[in-house]
């Protein structure tokens, strides 16, 4: 897969999912305006080496756009949706190829059936939130990682690490019956049995070899000075570059299909990938081609 490198200065082409035009090749990233599902429909099989992502958490955030996922009612089409985007990674991926998936977890509503606005992040507002899903009770904390990492698993993915992402400067909470949570989970699901992984990639502390335990720090909310939106869910930029180094080499392509604000594509860009960004709502969209000219 490696190809010569310098892809850093390389243009890359705005599309959307609806022109429905397939692209043969991936010689400049793509940009694509529309939903996973359709979006990877574009791409040529086995042309992506690793992706890294974060798709929207259930019931967490309501991000106001017609066909977005996490707004399911229940958590099984939740699960559903996402199995069935990554149904069709599984055709764009390098038979070497990998995933790192950022899930988070939520706890049951107890049966209220909204979340007041957050006043530091408008989007964690839901009108609806879901009913508590069957055989759980009020409080429960549901382990939505682990439902979906073994949904995955069912459908033929290795699921080959659990990274615990600690979160030194996480918000406090107000609750008082149970730790303050400091961390999410992030899967490393592969295609097949053996992959691409360079271990001397990215090293830990004193030099070691990674550990499961990731110490990165969120980083402040990305608000944005040219009126294009701003995003509430930023991924440490840390973090992106940590995923991208050790499962691509330069030259490859990294795929986000719930690019958000693009941290994985500049990420990509950064360390001479090409790269492929999916993202559902065009004023993101236009958010990442503002990171990016900057
Ligand atoms: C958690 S955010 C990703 C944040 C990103 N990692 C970053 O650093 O900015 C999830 C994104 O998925 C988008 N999204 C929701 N449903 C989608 C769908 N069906 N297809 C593509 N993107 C979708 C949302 O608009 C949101 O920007």
């Amino acid at each position: 897969m490696r190809l010569p490198g310098l892809f850093a200065a390389c243009p890359y082409r705005r599309v959307n999912s609806s022109d429905g035009v397939p692209h043969s090749d991936l010689r400049e990233s793509l940009l694509i305006c529309g939903a996973a599902s359709d979006g990877l429909n574009l791409l040529p099989d086995r042309s992506i080496r690793t992706v890294v992502t974060s798709p929207p958490y259930w019931s967490l955030r309501d991000y106001e756009m017609k066909d977005q996922i996490g707004r399911d009612d229940a958590l099984g089409d939740y699960i559903k949706s996402v199995v069935v985007t990554f149904d069709k990674l599984l055709r764009v991926l390098c038979d070497d190829g990998t995933v790192w998936l950022n899930v988070g977890d939520s706890y049951t509503s107890g049966n209220r059936r909204y979340r007041a606005p957050d006043r530091k992040n408008r989007a964690r507002a839901m009108s609806v939130r879901p009913a508590t899903p069957e055989g759980l009770k009020p409080k429960d904390l549901i382990g939505v990682p682990w439902r979906l990492a073994f949904a995955l698993q069912d459908a033929g993915w290795w699921v080959r690490s659990e990274v615990i992402w600690y979160k030194p400067n996480a918000h406090p909470e107000s609750v008082r019956d149970r730790p303050t949570k400091a961390h999410e989970t992030v899967f490393l699901l592969s295609k097949s049995e053996n992959y691409y992984y360079d271990t001397d990639a990215v090293r830990g502390p004193n030099g070691r070899r990674l550990r499961t335990v990731w110490d990165v720090n969120t980083e402040p909310r990305r608000r944005s000075d040219s009126g294009v939106d701003d995003h509430p869910a930023v991924m440490p930029m840390t973090l992106a570059n940590q995923c991208v180094s050790i499962t691509s080499e330069p030259g490859d392509v990294v795929l986000d299909p719930y690019a958000g604000s693009g941290t994985t594509l500049l990420a990509a860009r950064h360390l001479d990938r090409r790269w492929v960004g999916i993202e559902l709502n065009p004023s993101f969209v236009d958010l990442i081609e503002h990171r990016l000219a900057l």
